[in-house]
This record gives C-alpha cells, sequence and structure tokens, in this order.
C-alpha cells in the first residue's frame, strides 16, 4: 500500500504525559491543533516511567483519556513505544539494561537511548510493554501507526554485547577461524586469533586497526538494533497487523545501515533539522532534498514520513537564529515534492523544564496562537489540506546515485592516501546538485539494488565492492547502461581486502577499459588542473593516474608533472553501454557541465518544462510540479504552458514571479 491516509499528514511529537497535572492544558491542546490545522499527534516517545511507574504497576488511564480525546477531533494517533527511555527503578534494579561504553565503563541512569541492545531483561520489559500498548489500544479509532522507540542509534559494548558479537562472527564466517584470519588479514601485525574468545568489539584502548573488524562491529551492531526493532513490533504486527509501523531515522546517520530496516517497516520515517538560513538557501536545499531521496528510495520510491522537523529553531547549534517566516513553510514543500506523505515536528509544545524547553515548537511558552510560528504552522497547514491530490504518488527516476552505507564505513576506516578529505556524503551530494539543479529526478541507493531500470548511474568513491557487485555493474553496463565511476573504485572487497591484480577491481577494469595504476593526494589549495570539452577544471584532493585499457579519453590532466597529459576522463564501450571513468575528486563546476553532458546523452528529461534560474528547484509528484525557489532572492520563471494553480484553482502562464522563498504547485 502506498498511502495511509487521504491527506498529508500535518502534526508531530506530542508530550501531554509532561502536562499530566494540568489537564486544562490537553484541552488547549486540541483547540489549538484544530486551529493550526493539525491533524495528527505522535504520542508516547519517552513516557514509559508514567506508564509504569513502578515495575509491574501500570498506569494507562492518562493515555486512554489522550487518545479519546484525540479521536474525538478526528486525529491520527501515531502510538510510540517507550523504549528510548527507560524509568529509574528499572536501571536500578537490572543494571544490565544500561549501555556500556567502549572504555569498558557502564554508563550510569541519565540521558535517553542509552540503552543495551542485547540485554534480555530489556528486550522482555520493551515487548511486555509493547503488548500492552497494543492489547489496550488495538480497536481505538485514534490508532493509526506505530513509531517504535526512537531514533535507534549508538552502540554497547557489555559482555553481553561481546558474546553476541562472536556468536555473530561464527555465523558470518561460517564457524571457520581460519576463514576470519585470512579475510582479516591477521598475518598482519600477528593478530592470528586461535580462540574466538581472544576477538572483542574495536576500541580506543584495544584494537582499533583492523578494519575489517570495524566492519563486522558496524554490521553487527546494525543487525543487533534490527533484531531488537523484530522483537519490539512481534507483539503489534500479532495484535495490530492492520496498523502501519514505521521508526524515525536519523539523517544519513552512520552508526548504523538504517537501509536494513526498510523491508521490515511498512513506513520510511526520519527526522529532518537542516541549516536553513535567512538568506539563500540554496545548498542547504541541495543536502536536504539528497537526503529525502535517500529516504525516498529506500522502499523503491514509496512516500515517506518527515516524522520531525522544527517549525522555527532548534536549540542544540551553537547559535540558534530564529528564521524568517517562509522559510520552513518552503522546506516543508520541498519534503512533499521529494516524497513526503507528511509534515510533522518536533515538538508540538515548548516542554516547560528539562533539555528541551527553548527548542522551536507549534506552541511556545506563552500558551496560544497568538504568535508568528503558530501562525505559521496554521498557515502552511492550510497548504497540506490543498495537496491531497499528491498523498500516494511516486516519483519514477531513471537515474541513480549510490551512496552506500557499507561503502562510507569502509572509506572512513582506511588509512592512507588522503587521510584528511575522504567526505564521501558529501562528494555524493555533488553529483546529485548536477542533478537537482536541473529538475532531473534521482534515486539515491545502495550498492546492491537492482539497477536494470536505471538509464544513467553515478557511483562516486565506490571504493568497496561487495560480492557480485562488479558483475552487476558489468551486467548493467552490457546491457545498455550508462555507468559512471571515479576515482579509488574498486579496491576492496565487502572485507576491505584489497583486489590483486589491478584496480578498478573483481572485473570493472575490463568494464571501464582503464587501469588506476596510482593514486595521488593533494592538500587544501593545491590543484590539479583537467581539460574536458574544451574547458579547464579543477581536480582536488584524490587524483588517480590512469592507463586506458580500450577506453576512448574524454579529458586529461595538464598541468601535473609525471602524470601531466596522461588520462582523466574516459569512456568504455562495454557490450550496448558505456562506462565512464572521472580519475580525479572533481568540483562543482566540472560535476555540473559532465552531468549536463550526461543528461543529454542519456535523454532524461527535467520534471520542468522550462528553464530553472539558479536556485530555483523543480519536482514532480504524479501529476503535480512543485516550482521552489530557494535562492533567497526574487526570480523569475518562463512557464511552458499554461497551468492551473493548485492552491488558488487560478490559470499559471509565461512569465511568473516567485518572491523569495516562494514556490508554485502546478498542474
Ligand atoms: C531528535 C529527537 C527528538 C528531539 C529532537 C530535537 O530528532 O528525536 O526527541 O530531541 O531531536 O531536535
Ligand atoms: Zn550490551
Amino acid at each position: 500500500m502506498d498511502k495511509y491516509y487521504d491527506h498529508i499528514i500535518h502534526g508531530g511529537d506530542y508530550n501531554p504525559d509532561q502536562w499530566v497535572d494540568t489537564k486544562e492544558i490537553w484541552d488547549e491542546d486540541l483547540r489549538l491543533m484544530d486551529l493550526a490545522k493539525v491533524n495528527s499527534a505522535t504520542v508516547g516517545i519517552f513516557a514509559w516511567s508514567l506508564l509504569e511507574p513502578e515495575e509491574g504497576v501500570y498506569n494507562f488511564g492518562w493515555l486512554d483519556e489522550v487518545m479519546d480525546k484525540l479521536a474525538s477531533h478526528g486525529k491520527k494517533a501515531i502510538l510510540a513505544t517507550p523504549s528510548g527511555a527507560r524509568p529509574p527503578w528499572m536501571a536500578q534494579k537490572y543494571p544490565e539494561v544500561l549501555r556500556v561504553e567502549e572504555s569498558g565503563i557502564r554508563n550510569e541512569y541519565g540521558v535517553r537511548h542509552n540503552h543495551c541492545l542485547t540485554s534480555p531483561v530489556y528486550r522482555e520489559k520493551t515487548a511486555k510493554i509493547n503488548r500492552m500498548l497494543a492489547q489496550r489500544y488495538k480497536d481505538h479509532p485514534a490508532l493509526f501507526m506505530w513509531h517504535i522507540s526512537n531514533e535507534y542509534s549508538g552502540e554497547c559494548h557489555c559482555e553481553l554485547c561481546q558474546k553476541a558479537f562472536r556468536e555473530w562472527l561464527k555465523k558470518e564466517y561460517h564457524g571457520s577461524l581460519d576463514e576470519l584470519n585470512f579475510k582479516w588479514w591477521n598475518g598482519f601485525w600477528s593478530h592470528r586469533f586461535t580462540d574466538w574468545e581472544q576477538i572483542s568489539s574495536p576500541k580506543f584502548r584495544g584494537e582499533n586497526h583492523v578494519p575489517a573488524l570495524k566492519l563486522a562491529w558496524r554490521r553487527f551492531v546494525t543487525e543487533q538494533h534490527l533484531s531488537f526493532y523484530l522483537d519490539e513490533i512481534a507483539p503489534l504486527r500479532e495484535l495490530t497487523p492492520q496498523v502501519p509501523v514505521t521508526t524515525n531515522m536519523m539523517r544519513l546517520y552512520k552508526g548504523i545501515d538504517y537501509r536494513k530496516f526498510a523491508p521490515f517497516v511498512d513506513v520510511i520515517s526520519w527526522d529532518n533539522y537542516p541549516d536553513w538560513t535567512n538568506g539563500d538557501n540554496t545548498e542547504p536545499a541541495v543536502v536536504t532534498a539528497f537526503a529525502h531521496d535517500v529516504f525516498r528510495s529506500m522502499k523503491n520510491g514509496k512516500p515517506f514520513y518527515m516524522m520531525e522537523s522544527t517549525p522555527s529553531i532548534v536549540n542544540h547549534k551553537p547559535i540558534n537564529r530564529q528564521l524568517k517566516s517562509g522559510v520552513q513553510e518552503l522546506a516543508a514543500i520541498l519534503a512533499v515534492a521529494h516524497g513526503a506523505d507528511s509534515v510533522q515536528y518536533f515538538q508540538w509544545r515548548k516542554s516547560r523544564g528539562g533539555h528541551e524547553k527553548f527548542h522551536g515548537a507549534v506552541v511556545d511558552h506563552v500558551g496560544n496562537e497568538n504568535t508568528r510560528v503558530f501562525r505559521d504552522v496554521s498557515k502552511l497547514g492550510g497548504v497540506l489540506e490543498r495537496l491531497d491530490c499528491v498523498v500516494g504518488a511516486r516519483t519514477e527516476a531513471k537515474a541513480a546515485i549510490v551512496c552506500d552505507w557499507e561503502n562510507a564505513w569502509a572509506t572512513e576506516f582506511f588509512c592512507g592516501y588522503n587521510n584528511e578529505r575522504r567526505d564521501y556524503d558529501r562528494v555524493c551530494e555533488r553529483w546529485y546538485r548536477a542533478f537537482q539543479r536541473r529538475g532531473v529526478p534521482v534515486d539515491v541507493i545502495p550498492e546492491d539494488r537492482d539497477f536494470s531500470k536505471y538509464d544513467l548511474i553515478v557511483s562516486p568513491f565506490l571504493y568497496m565492492l561487495k560480492d557480485g557487485v562488479a558483475d552487476r555493474i558489468g551486467q548493467y553496463v552490457k546491457n545498455g547502461g550508462r555507468w559512471v565511476g571515479t576515482y579509488l573504485t574498486g579496491i576492496v572487497d565487502r572485507d576491505d581486502l584489497c583486489f590483486l591484480g589491478g584496480v578498478p577491481g573483481d572485473g570493472l577494469r575490463e568494464v571501464f577499459g582503464v587501469w588506476a595504476e596510482e593514486t595521488d593526494s593533494l592538500g587544501e589549495g593545491e590543484y590539479n588542473s583537467v581539460c574536458f570539452g574544451g574547458k579547464t577544471y579543477r581536480a582536488e584532493y584524490t587524483c588517480d593516474v590512469i592507463h586506458t585499457e580500450g577506453a576512448q579519453t574524454l579529458g586529461a590532466y595538464e598541468t601535473a608533472s609525471y602524470y601531466a597529459g596522461t588520462p582523466a576522463v574516459t569512456v568504455n564501450g562495454y557490450g550496448k553501454g558505456k562506462a565512464y571513468y572521472v580519475a580525479f575528486r572533481p568540483r562543482q563546476a566540472f560535476i555540473d557541465d559532465f552531468c549536463g553532458g550526461m543528461i543529454a546523452e542519456t535523454g532524461l528529461s527535467s520534471d520542468a518544462p522550462f528553464p530553472l534560474p539558479d536556485g530555483v528547484f523543480a519536482r514532480k509528484r504524479g501529476e503535480v510540479l512543485f516550482v521552489m525557489n530557494f535562492s533567497g532572492e526574487t526570480r523569475c520563471v518562463t512557464l511552458d504552458r499554461a497551468y492551473s494553480d493548485v492552491l488558488t484553482g487560478g490559470a499559471r502562464e509565461g512569465e511568473t514571479v516567485l518572491p523569495e522563498n516562494g514556490y508554485l504547485i502546478l498542474t
């Protein structure tokens, strides 16, 4: 199913549990939600100490009341499981529920998250409270969706986790220490293990120089989170099979591979806190759109939820500047344009005390609707009410960028070449920007995704090739696809073992028709220049020195000493397709021009059939076209035909002015 509601969800984190002694505030909340055109509330995220104030003593009365009130106002409740934070009694009685740091020291009670993922006690307590929630609210008219825990993240190094890690390794390496020793190259520094007990998690004071161990640990931590999650949802699936499940993820968070959750959640959701400014927001819009497309692509284009965003400011940046009205509205429209079926906030009402009391909220401490933020949110609510036509609509992209979590880990872990500038996400965002500025939709996919539906794929800095990936790239190109690879492609396998026999490895040398003999590293302010298409571009940070082996040279290094005149951009005809190699780390100007050529050659079309000025983005969802001005200035677009304005119902045609932070929604 691609949609769960006929309207865009508009709401956010709601903490009536903090106001249980002043219930008149609850009624006020409902009145204000109606006014703000909010149709949903996410409840109970951190409510465990109120739900179970003492072990085995439950108190659901307050939540019954809240759920009833939400239902009576027609609001959709996104009900959270409370495992993101636990009551003090639990840590006091069962210290094993608390996390052990990498140093080996167990954390004391405090903050949130901070729990062991392996602890049988914690899993049991969580499953029990989740079951009780499901039993109690399974037929409640307000129950709309489950919100599992909160921003799964972090890791635990306790003995239970170490044991589970060793068991996981035994499975991963087929019970064979020989296999593990080989794959981790443990002959190096005399690290051959003879007993599984000799292995533990990567630690500052222990082993921290074996990339394969670090990769294995991240994979294990991901699986431990996932199995914790699966334990959490088991009672919900059993008792409320009709209720969709989500868990809110963090933007490109690399501690775990969130993509592994995708098959097990119904709706992908994420928490979005970009660095918006009061001026030109083109760059924050690019990186935010990129993240939206990462999440949209997790379930092959199925709409996702923007589970959190701030309606005004956050509290955790060094300086939290208030934003002009219109900035957050445009940010919300960007999310919807890129596939969000919700605009949700952290938080509905500011807490009175505690760490987040100055974090933006729809309702401020003043407690009424007479604030700028409240008016802005209500205005946006009115806009979202007119966008039922996009709910559930998918975007079909014919181009993709490979941005793979495990590859990101590997590029972070290896030592060598340019140790200061890896910037894997950033590099992917640079390539994304070239498509975004032209309104050409792209998916952002992992390396183990089916490539066949795309006409063009760019895989920047694809250092790690997991099993079978090189073959699938070869097949894809053979069948007529266009693939663009860059410097440091195909260097290691999934255990960070280098491919022998020349890189790009694992067969890609033949696909690209090049051999990268050396990789050079440049410092800040140092550049090589590359001549391509009659223009000169700067190459920075990392440059491969390559030889063609069948590929044709499209661009060459100019100024640098011994590699002057050697190929820097190549194309290789392979089967029915073409494989391009960009041997250096390019700056935006090259990426923009190169991708412009690739887009034209591939015949990819822009969602906007008219020119987009700088800072103006366009994206289609279904039949609806969004045109958004992030430039911080007035811009003009010349529409190619007569459109109907979805918000006003009026006609739009020809030269059309987009004010600062303005947007058009057209059909
Ligand atoms: C995260 C959390 C929220 C809140 C916000 C503040 O996304 O999930 O509980 O702390 O950050 O920005
Ligand atoms: Zn643990």
